[in-house]
């Protein structure tokens, strides 16, 4: 086990956080679309130290046969951390907090998929937590949207999320670990960014309502930001992957695929537009 001790401040009389960002600054972000041969879709995100992989499969055959939905596909979602994700070895067995995490990612990206298509189907989407430090679920979020896109589920569009919190008296996007657990909340939230409108909105501490409107206006502006980040991380995925099959014309600015119509991200799709 590591040792963690408290920080002296979590912003510094410069007004900068202890990693160096200005309040309102996301931590460096890498996204990956593919990454996965066996899945139908995966994706692996980078936030900070936070790093996960989603895998998505389906639409499938649902078993349980009980948990079958007439009238749409069931989305399943499994949140894991790995046991050796944070610096206190993990318990293997699935803890509440992950039951919890499962249940309030399907929820956040629930309104952006077409599930009326495939009654009784299911979608699974396991996300694995590699290494925690801070803001798992919002990342989680964003890793499974983008596999999903990846599997080719019909989608509205993309979900971004991320988590603002405060400490010392400010609002901070996007929390790293010691914000997480020093700081004096966290609002974790997901946005429909063609919409705006909220799909996931958690609060953790205690805030003013003036506080709380800000810092929803923080992170849709963050999520907006990540919306960009989301969509060129699909495009080179599937400009690689044309290339790899010996296309060509395929970095045109035409090929450009605009994820807030109805469109369906698929790979067969693609091929055929080109
Ligand atoms: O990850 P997120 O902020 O969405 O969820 P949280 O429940 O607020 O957890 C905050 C952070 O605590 C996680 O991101 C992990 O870095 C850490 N954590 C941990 O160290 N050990 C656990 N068993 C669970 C969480």
């Amino acid at each position: 086990m590591s040792p963690e001790t408290k920080p002296d401040f979590l912003i510094s009389p410069e007004g900068l956080r202890i990693d160096g960002r200005r309040t309102d600054e996301l931590r460096p972000i890498e996204l990956k679309v593919g990454v996965l041969k066996q899945a139908d879709g995966s994706a692996s995100i980078r936030q900070g130290k936070t790093y996960i992989i989603a895998a998505v499969y389906g639409p499938r055959e649902l078993h349980p046969r009980h948990l079958t939905l007439n009238d749409r596909a069931y989305l399943r979602v499994e949140y894991r951390m790995a046991t050796f994700s944070v610096p206190d070895r993990k318990r293997p067995a699935p803890s509440r907090r992950e039951k919890e995490i499962s249940m309030v990612v399907a929820n956040a990206l629930k309104p952006a998929l077409f599930l009326e298509e495939f009654p009784k189907a299911v979608v699974d989407v396991f996300v694995q937590v590699i290494q925690a430090d801070g803001g798992t679920r919002c990342a989680a979020i964003n890793a499974a949207s983008l596999a999903l896109a990846d599997a080719g589920i019909p989608m509205r569009c993309l979900i971004p999320a991320v988590a603002v919190g405060k400490a010392d008296g400010k609002l901070l996007v996007d929390l790293g670990d010691e914000e997480d657990k020093y700081g004096q909340g966290d609002v974790p939230m997901a946005i429909l960014p063609t919409t705006d409108e909220i799909t996931l909105l958690q609060q953790d501490g205690m805030f003013k309502k003036e506080e709380l409107l800000e810092a929803m206006q923080m992170g849709i502006n963050s999520c907006k930001y990540l919306h960009e980040l989301q969509k060129e991380a699909l495009r080179r995925a599937y400009v690689k992957k044309a290339s790899e099959n010996g296309d060509e014309d395929d970095d045109d600015e035409d090929d450009d695929f605009d994820d807030d119509m109805e469109t369906d991200l698929g790979e067969a799709d693609l091929m055929e537009d080109e």
